[in-house]
């Protein structure tokens, strides 16, 4: 989809649709003011007699006015101005998409780019804009018969400005907000693929299809022997369950200097979680396809990135596995030995995350990481804790967790911090190997990520825990593109230094 921006007048516009604000209690914003003069009252007329009280939600279209060069003019209700939220911001951009797409209008102008968001500067809106559209026309059908498609979708959005100073910016925010649609499209199609599609080898083929065209970023996938030779014993014990072969992606990027250090993002990527001997109750196991996301997001965050060309150096790296009971199955009770030499008892099979993450996070030490970040589906105790609108956030270095807390506020893609201390790591104490894979029932986000802070002591390190936010359940049940904005947002902050 496309987006331009530029400056002039709503009655000027020749195009299919002229799209315009009214607040709750029926008032016109500035631009539908200007339409209103424009058609001699036509819009206050509407208003006035009812038709349009300008509630969050609400749409009506007016047809062709003889005084104005647009075929169409689609009022939106804003809600009350005065508490214009980021939340019905969105919302007002998802109506006005959506309307679009149904009424034919290919192509619109959009002056809600204007609207004042509370706490939001014009750049904010117009990227959010873009994001925000796109998010809404998301579709995945590529398993169904008869698509869902709009005859004469939307293709082409103008988003207008006041002042022509703020072009060359806004421009510049259309390029964000275009790379992060870009990024949250390819994370929700990769969560919402089917187990039986998007398997380890699958996921391997993405990054070498998302090298193939960015000549700066380099992938490299290891196998299961070359995991044998690294010793990551607690990785290969999850994957002897299943019959896909596990693989270690790397995909580095390098946009910024030779010496600057990495970011390194390291994402959880079981391709389906049964919970292996210690099986999972049958109901809604299928959302367990989706236990790949925290790897779908780093996919998504390396588009952006690479998209945007930024100016740094980024790897990231994919335990991929797929987690099933098998005759040769870890079982409850056995010990392996980590990467780093510690002993890990397995007392449950389906605290399987924790287990190829550490593997991937001592692998993280040989690029020298200026941070390194996992992301990963890894505790049904972080949706109790936080439910579905915060990411659970750990970390062992304080700079880097406030920098992704507002990372997290500036894109409404929301982290919460959860405490890291001692106590919790005691919950893990094993009578027979180093540590047990699992802490009990209480605090149970917490002691996952205790349970990971043991093999990150070498470095600056946070665990973004997004059982709760990277999809939805129930009739809208998908991916959500969870947290690649703040994971894209946070990157863009460090280019900023
Ligand atoms: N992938 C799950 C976590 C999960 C469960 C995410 C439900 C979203 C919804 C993870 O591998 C898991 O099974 N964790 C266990 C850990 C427990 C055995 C300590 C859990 O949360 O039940
Ligand atoms: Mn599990
Ligand atoms: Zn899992």
């Amino acid at each position: 989809m496309e987006f331009n921006i530029k400056s002039g007048s709503p009655e000027k516009q020749r195009t299919a649709c002229v799209v315009v604000g009214v607040f709750e209690p029926r008032r016109l914003s500035p631009a539908a003011q200007k339409l209103d003069e424009a058609t001699g009252g036509a819009l206050s007329t509407l208003v006035r007699r009812g038709d349009m009280e300008g509630k969050l939600g609400q749409t009506l279209l007016f047809h062709g006015h003889s005084d104005v060069l647009c075929d169409r003019i689609l009022l939106i209700g804003c809600g009350r101005e005065r508490d214009l939220s980021d939340k019905q911001y969105r919302q007002i951009m998802a109506t006005a998409a959506k309307t679009l797409n149904e009424t034919g209008s290919m192509e619109a102008v959009y002056y809600l780019t204007e609207l004042p968001v509370k706490g939001r500067d014009l750049m904010w809106r117009i990227r959010t804009a873009v994001e925000a559209t796109r998010h809404s026309l998301y579709r995945f059908e590529q398993f169904k018969s008869n698509k869902d498609t709009a005859r004469r979708p939307l293709r082409k959005v103008i988003l207008t400005i006041s002042n022509r100073r703020d072009l060359t910016d806004g421009e510049k925010a259309i390029r964000v907000g275009q790379a992060l649609a870009e990024g949250m499209k390819q994370t929700r199609n990769l969560g919402n693929l089917p187990g039986n599609v998007c398997t380890p080898s699958y996921l391997a083929d993405q990054a070498h299809s998302l090298a193939s065209i960015n000549p700066k970023l380099d992938v490299e996938v290891l196998e299961e022997k070359d995991m044998e030779k690294l010793g990551m014993g607690s990785l290969l014990s999850v994957a002897r369950g299943s019959r896909q072969p596990a693989k270690l992606i790397t995909m580095n990027y390098q946009g910024g200097e030779k010496g600057d250090k990495p970011i390194v993002l390291v994402g959880k990527g079981v391709t389906f979680d049964s919970g292996g001997i210690s099986i999972k109750p049958g109901a809604a196991m299928d959302e367990m396809k989706y236990d790949m996301c925290g790897a779908a997001s780093v996919f998504g965050t390396m588009t952006a990135i690479t998209e945007l060309q930024l100016p740094v150096n980024v790897v990231a790296l994919v335990p991929a596995t797929e987690n099933l009971p098998d005759g040769d199955a870890s079982k409850p009770g056995d010990i392996v030995t980590s990467m780093s030499g510690q002993t890990i008892e397995i007392l449950n099979t389906d605290a399987e995350g924790r287990l190829i993450l550490c593997d991937a996070l001592s692998y993280a030490e040989r690029y020298d990481p200026a941070v390194v970040i996992d992301i990963a589906t890894l505790t049904g105790a972080c949706v109790i804790a936080l439910g579905n609108h915060a990411t659970g956030l750990i970390s062992n270095h304080h700079p880097l967790a406030n920098d992704l807390l507002q990372a997290g506020k500036a894109t409404g893609d929301r982290a919460w911090e959860l405490p890291l201390w001692d106590e919790y790591e005691e919950q893990l104490d094993s009578n027979f190997a180093d540590m047990a894979n699992i802490g009990g029932r209480e605090g149970g986000a917490i002691t996952a990520g205790a349970f990971l802070s043991k093999f990150t002591k070498k470095y600056h390190w946070a665990h973004l825990d997004i059982a709760g936010t990277a999809w939805l359940s129930g009739k809208q049940k998908g991916a959500t593109g969870r947290p690649v904005p703040l994971l894209v947002q946070y990157i863009l902050d460090k280019c900023k230094h």
